[in-house]
């Protein structure tokens, strides 16, 4: 028989995954498989609690979140869930549903010795460290709890299933402890946990996690953290590919990402400092939003001469940023290439590419904002161009694409999308494609030939991540509910 309590859960299931009730079955399965593996993992508990966090595509607007400019993303219908339970002290135990994670425990404390690099508990190491460390868990008081971990966000693949990782496992700790949280400060919070891991990431991810709004995309802006919301069109659907090229936040893919992050800082720098002599007077900049046309009070074209004049157009060496600053290159490198963790990012052989860097931003910023008027008004035609444009400058300007994303992107545009980019750091990962809902059966099957088939077939000295079915490889996005208890 079913209960009233069946009925509650299966409404609140379809509300979380903006569904109709026919595609609700699998998420039922996959939420009682979990409970019962709970059960079986921990015994009798009590009650346990739901928590989850989805995975999020940015439609557009790539580093620019870590600059302080915006980002436009959505959630995805595929998430991390915790199903946990208060320990007796502080211990976490972590029990992951896929057996080749295994399982993991520690103890919640101010400062966690972390895993080897990579290892999945350091994303929830992070998360509960950094509430105690923000003060939002007191360290003598705090609780650990029980889980059982299940996901469904394809790893490696610039969809954020760390963020979600850590997201979750911040809501655990929450939940056990017995505080509310407030999504826009938990999101900054959590931000900042995740740098733990080592990379020096905006705060995109954990936002969109926290804060995505059924059947809407977010513009989000930062510093201060605000959203906006954009009904997502129902004449166009939104379709993930996964080029199966590792983008990981643990490996290259995190030193070329962090040593984008240092570049920008860098141009931030030196633009302010030029800037602060040619107008006689003090310009700080710790973002490059902040060297805005807006915020200096100058034209567009005008702040683009003055950044190629402070920046040059060629790739500048440590000792040539440093002469050009006026400080000594070791504190430049104290200054300017260290990372959170104290890790120092090393000058790159050919220089730091400060002028590309930042004309990227620059004019990624400028399309996020034209994209989300775009969107807002239903014009379509025009919020694929910029996305076309968007993955030129990543890949020329940004250099965050590789083989694979190139044809991917080919393929996509010869199969029905009307725009096809790159989306999350890059280096890998996944592309983002926008395709007339007539069209989605003809581009999923000729995306499908075309690189999963053709491509992998003819190119047996890459190296491919395996998959187990087209659907977590090639998928349309369905965004979910924000993160939180279920
Ligand atoms: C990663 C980071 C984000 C953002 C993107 C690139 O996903 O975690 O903060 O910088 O790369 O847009």
């Amino acid at each position: 028989m079913i209960s009233n309590a069946d009925v509650q859960f299966s409404e609140r299931l379809q509300a979380v995954y903006h569904c109709p009730a026919d595609e609700l079955p699998p998420h039922l399965i996959r939420y009682t498989r979990l409970i019962d593996s709970f059960h079986t993992r921990y015994g009798d508990t009590g009650t346990a609690t739901i928590v989850r966090a989805p995975g999020r595509v940015n439609l557009i607007g790539e580093h620019t979140d870590y600059n302080g400019y915006p980002v436009l993303p959505m959630t995805i219908d595929r998430d991390i869930v915790f199903i946990i339970a208060p320990s007796e002290g502080n211990e976490i135990n972590l029990t992951n549903e896929d057996p080749s994670f295994g399982e993991r425990s520690f103890t919640a404390s101010r400062t966690i010795t972390p895993y080897k690099q990579g290892d999945w508990g350091n994303y929830v190491k992070a998360a509960v460290q950094g509430l105690i460390h923000e003060g939002v868990v007191e360290e003598r008081s705090a609780k650990g709890f029980r889980a059982v971990v299940g996901g469904t966000i394809p790893g490696s693949a610039g969809l954020s299933s760390s963020s979600a990782l850590v997201v979750a496992s911040g809501l655990a700790f929450l939940a056990v402890n017995d505080k509310s949280f407030e999504p826009m400060l938990l999101a900054d919070q959590l931000a900042r946990a995740e740098r733990y891991v080592g990379m020096e990431g905006g705060g995109m991810d954990q936002a969109i996690s926290l804060l995505g709004v059924a059947g809407k995309a977010l513009k989000i802006n930062f510093y201060p953290l605000r959203q906006e919301s954009i009904q997502l069109p129902e004449s166009a659907a939104f379709v993930v590919c996964n080029s199966l090229v590792q983008a990981s936040k643990s490996e290259s893919g995190r030193d070329a990402y962090n040593l984008r992050v240092v570049e920008c800082r860098v141009a931030a720098a030196l633009f302010s400092s030029s800037l602060s002599k040619k107008l006689g007077k003090p310009i700080t900049a710790r973002l490059l939003s902040d060297l805005a046309p807006s915020l200096l009070h100058r034209t567009e074209r005008e702040v683009e001469q003055d950044a190629r004049m402070a920046l040059g157009t060629q790739p500048l060496s440590l000792l040539e940023i440093a002469l050009r600053l006026g400080e000594d290159p070791s504190e430049v490198r104290r200054r300017l290439c260290t990372l959170k963790d104290g890790s120092v990012v090393a000058e790159p052989p050919e220089g730091f590419k400060l002028w590309q860097r930042y004309r990227h931003v620059v004019s990624e910023a400028a399309r996020v904002e034209r994209a989300a008027a775009a969107l807002s008004s239903g014009a379509l035609d025009e919020f694929a161009a910029l996305m076309n444009e968007s993955h030129a400058s990543c890949r020329d300007d940004y250099e965050v694409s590789c083989d694979e994303l190139e044809a991917l992107v080919t393929i996509a545009r010869g199969h029905g999308a009307i725009g096809a980019r790159l989306t999350g750091a890059g280096f890998g990962g996944c592309t983002v494609n926008i395709v007339p809902v007539e069209h989605v059966g003809r581009f999923l099957s000729g995306v499908r030939r075309a690189y999963y088939e053709t491509y992998r077939r003819d190119h047996p000295e890459k190296i491919f991540v395996p998959f187990r079915s087209i659907d977590d490889v090639l998928f349309v996005c369905r965004a979910t509910k924000g993160a939180g208890v279920v």
